[in-house]
Parts: structure tokens; C-alpha cells; sequence
């Protein structure tokens, strides 16, 4: 007697979907990418190809990616602004046509989970053509990215077959963030004020990560707002990117018309689509939390229903929103990690409510080699 069983099925290991699985294998995923790699105790990095010096040339720095790496960029960027190199991330699609100034001082990293992205290698090439050094970050060894250019970091998240990238982004972050603390050390002589601090809150991530997936709320939350018009997201600093993969996932895998602002921009201009059929999910860290409640203020002043992503200790955030879903409390620099995990569960979740093709999103595909 045989036993029918489909090897799509058995690959999901008991999940309906790949980008569940995947999502729940971030845990895992992370302890990979920080494995011997970071050092709370020292505040000691280690990168393999990248020791003490590797970046002793570099004045600035541009991350050229797309889609959700972009995002994983922008954060990049911010990190390594933040502790006193100049950055920038700029979408690779972009940078094609309009370079911006680069010389052999410059290093150019492009972030590419799959490292065959067309724009993406187009911006590299461009970038290596005009002298900069270039740097891939990526989650494929032997990809053309990594080949082509002059260094390359791998994410070590193992393979994800979901089109919507989910625990690719989180070991990019951690990546980048690693990384820039290598570049900041090296390009100014000192560390980070609070290298240990982040650096042990890098190290906590997995487990935090799995409190997060024992105990999220996402599922009821995609309930209670399944009948809405649109989904807007909104942070500021260090979770303005968080925003807007939130949205983009949102989007992505629903198909339901979902927007990220920068929070302080919301009063610009969205502020117009805001009603009460748009619930808007405010996502904080820690830091510049009472500007994002202004914002969210400004929100419920027009009816909309308001979804925060924030720890427990965030007492006045709690105050003012509807719904919390929470994530355990961290390094303000590390915390979009794991607000992003609670927003990819309210996509995944939004989207099944919905019976989307999750993990087969129409008209995307895992890897785009067309520019
Ligand atoms: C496609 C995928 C996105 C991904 C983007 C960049 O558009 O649908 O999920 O973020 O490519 O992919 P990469 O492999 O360069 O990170």
C-alpha cells in the first residue's frame, strides 16, 4: 500500500504555507547568522573575510537594493549615520539612471537576498565601473552578486522558497547591523556608545523572536480589521523602513491597499485618506516614541482605529491605542526586528483570512532578472 502525499506539502513541514514556516524558522535563522559572529560580553565582532581594518579606506557609504532588501538598507544606512559615516540607501532600480557621486572611497554594498536581482546587479556594476568598492550582502553563495563583487557577507538564514521575504529581511538587519559596527569602528576609530548594549540585543533576538511567535495576537487583529479600506503603517528613525515593509508585505501577499509613512509625514498629506475605515498601526521602539503618539493622535482625531507594535513598559502608547501587539522589550535600535515579526504574522494572517495565493503571490516573483 502506498500513502499519497504531495512534495510541495512535505516541504512545508506541517505548515499551510512556506511563508509561515519560514517566518517561524527565524528563530533558527538568526542563531545562524550570528553564529561566532558577535561577542556581548567583549563587544568583539567577528566577520570572517571583514577583520579589524577591512574598512579603514571607506569614507561613505551606499546601499543600493529593491523591494524588501531596500528596506533592509535603509536601516543599514541609518545605523552606520547614526555612529558617524555618512550613508545612504537608494533604490537600485534608481541609482541606474541617476548615479550619485562615487570614488574609490566610496563602498557601495548591495543588499539581495537572492544576489541575482537585474536592478540590483546593474546598480553594482555601474557603482564597480565609476571605482567604488562594492560589498554584497546575500543570502546565496555562488550567486552573481557575490561573484561579481569585491567582498561579500552571507546572511546565512538558509533557503526560502516564499515569494514574500520574511526571515531573509531579519538576517539582513542583523547582518547589517554587524557589519556597520565593523565599518564604524574602523572608519572612526572608536565603537558605537552602546556597542555592548546592541550588541547583546542582537544575541537575545532569537529568543526574543520566539516569544513573539508563541504568543502573538496577529491572527485576531487580522480579524477585527479584515473589512477595512486600506492599511496604513507609520514609524519614525530607526522603524520608518519597519513601516514600509509592513506595508509592502501587507500589499504584497493580500492585495489589499496598504501604505507606509514616515510618522511625522502622515500630517502632509495621508492624513487625508485617514478615516474610520483605516485602521493605522503605529509601530514604536523605545525613542521618539511621544512624536510617533502625536502622530497617532492626529489619526484618531479622524476616526481611524489604531494598532501599536510596542513593548509592555510602553505605558502612554498603550493608553492611546486601540489594540497592542506586543514585542518583548530591547535596544531601541533592534526593536524594529521584532516589530516587523509581529507585521509579518498580520500580513500572513490578513492574506490566509483572505485565501491569497501566500505563498505565489500574482504578478511577483521571488527573484526578478529583468530590469
Ligand atoms: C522581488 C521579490 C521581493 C524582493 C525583491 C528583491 O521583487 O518579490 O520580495 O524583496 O525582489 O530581491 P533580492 O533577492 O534582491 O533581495
Amino acid at each position: 500500500q502506498t500513502v499519497e502525499w504531495d512534495p510541495e506539502d512535505a516541504g512545508k513541514g506541517g505548515y499551510d504555507h512556506y511563508m509561515l514556516k519560514e517566518i517561524h524558522e527565524q528563530p533558527a535563522a538568526l542563531r545562524q547568522t550570528l553564529r561566532g559572529r558577535a561577542d556581548p560580553a567583549t563587544g568583539d565582532i567577528h566577520l570572517e573575510d571583514f577583520p579589524a581594518g577591512a574598512f579603514e579606506d571607506v569614507d561613505r557609504v551606499q546601499f543600493v537594493a529593491c523591494g524588501t532588501s531596500y528596506h533592509a538598507g535603509l536601516v543599514g544606512a541609518q545605523f552606520l549615520s547614526d555612529g558617524g559615516v555618512p550613508a545612504q540607501a537608494f533604490l537600485a532600480s534608481e541609482y541606474a539612471t541617476a548615479q550619485p557621486p562615487v570614488d574609490e572611497e566610496t563602498l557601495v554594498i548591495g543588499v539581495t537576498q537572492s544576489g541575482e536581482t537585474a536592478d540590483t546587479l546593474s546598480a553594482l556594476r555601474r557603482a564597480n565601473a565609476s571605482g567604488a568598492r562594492t560589498l554584497a550582502v546575500t543570502n546565496v553563495v555562488g550567486s552573481t552578486a557575490a561573484r561579481e563583487c569585491d567582498d561579500a557577507l552571507f546572511i546565512r538564514a538558509g533557503p526560502e522558497i516564499g515569494v514574500a521575504a520574511t526571515k531573509t529581511f531579519s538576517s539582513q538587519v542583523v547582518s547589517l547591523a554587524l557589519l556597520g559596527e565593523r565599518i564604524v569602528r574602523d572608519v572612526t576609530g572608536g565603537r558605537t556608545d552602546d556597542a555592548r548594549e546592541r550588541l547583546q540585543a542582537l544575541s537575545d533576538l532569537p529568543g526574543h523572536v520566539q516569544q513573539i511567535l508563541d504568543y502573538t495576537s496577529a491572527r485576531r487583529v487580522a480579524e477585527n480589521y479584515r473589512d477595512s479600506e486600506a492599511y496604513f503603517f507609520i514609524g519614525r528613525g530607526a522603524v520608518r523602513p519597519v513601516a514600509l515593509e509592513g506595508a509592502l508585505k501587507f500589499k504584497e501577499i493580500s492585495y489589499e491597499h496598504a501604505e507606509g509613512f514616515a510618522a511625522g509625514e502622515l500630517k502632509h498629506g495621508p492624513l487625508a485618506l485617514v478615516t474610520p475605515e483605516t485602521p493605522v498601526f503605529a509601530v514604536f521602539t523605545g525613542r521618539n516614541d511621544e512624536k510617533t503618539l502625536g502622530n497617532v493622535k492626529e489619526a484618531e482625531a479622524r476616526g481611524a482605529p489604531v494598532v501599536a507594535v510596542a513593548s509592555d513598559g510602553q505605558e502612554s502608547v498603550h493608553q492611546y491605542a486601540d489594540e497592542v501587539l506586543t514585542i518583548p522589550d530591547t535596544h531601541p535600535d533592534v526593536a524594529g526586528v521584532l516589530a516587523n515579526v509581529q507585521l509579518q504574522l498580520l500580513s500572513y494572517h490578513a492574506a490566509d483570512l483572505l485565501d491569497r495565493a501566500i505563498d505565489k503571490p500574482r504578478n511577483l516573483a521571488k527573484s526578478v532578472t529583468v530590469e
